[in-house]
């Protein structure tokens, strides 16, 4: 992975998201700059998923604001996503193309170029797989692949919900040598309950609401 230029910045400020009448979660505040790491936690149902989503900007919030920086430039949504990688047990990938060729649309999309795809399947240790079809990869190869779309262009900004579901151990250690990297020289965050991933963040955001 190459080192980053860039200085990004997230902050947000009275976060809140409402679905209807129910508030998920309310004034959530953090600030996240480079070298930042953090673990949003709370119970099932308490909004991880939904507060990495919103910061994916894959969802709006209800109220308050979230702004990304570059030094002291404000991001617009747009420019956002080339600085971003996002993990989701939501995040579907193509059944009828290999995982080679999945990664080859996500970079064409990206306008990112083809360079690096070998690199990353070396990396989470699919490389020997990248002609088969998706649909035959086993539910921690197809994890695989999602954790190779995330770091595929070299982003800045890593969001991961529950990123080790489903990895063996080898698995884990290219979740843990990842984000050993991002807590270190970018900025990390990681929707879990689970010990070990909350282990590989300085911080932590608590979402239930009455403790
Ligand atoms: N599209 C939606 N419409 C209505 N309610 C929703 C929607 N998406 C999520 N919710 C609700 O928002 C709340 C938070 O869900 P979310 O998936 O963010 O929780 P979570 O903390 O990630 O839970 P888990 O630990 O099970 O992963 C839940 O009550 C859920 O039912
Ligand atoms: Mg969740």
């Amino acid at each position: 992975m190459s080192e980053s230029q860039s200085n990004i910045k997230l902050q947000a400020v009275n976060l809140t998201k409402k679905f209807d009448r129910r508030v998920i979660f309310e004034a959530v505040n953090f600030e996240l700059g480079r070298g930042s790491s953090i673990a949003i936690t709370g119970r099932n149902g308490s909004g991880k998923s939904t507060l990495i989503k919103i910061i994916a900007r894959l969802l709006a919030q209800s109220s308050g604001e979230l702004d990304f920086f570059d030094g002291d430039r404000k991001l617009r949504t747009e420019q956002f996503y080339k600085y971003i990688g996002f993990v989701s047990p939501y995040l579907n990938l193509y059944d009828e193309f290999t995982g080679f060729e999945n990664l080859k649309i996500i970079s064409d999309i990206r306008s990112s170029g083809h360079g690096n795809i070998d690199n990353v399947l070396q990396r989470v240790g699919l490389y020997s797989r990248r002609n088969d079809l998706v649909k035959i990869y086993s539910s921690g190869m197809k994890q695989r692949l999602k954790i190779a779309f995330s770091i595929l262009h070299d982003p800045d900004v890593l969001l991961l919900d529950e990123p080790t579901s489903n990895l063996d151990l080898e698995g884990v250690g290219v979740v843990d040598d990842i984000a050993d990297e991002y807590r270190k020289n970018r900025i990390l965050v990681i929707a879990t309950n689970d010990a070990h991933e909350k282990s590989l963040c300085a911080g932590e955001l608590n979402l239930n609401r009455d403790v």
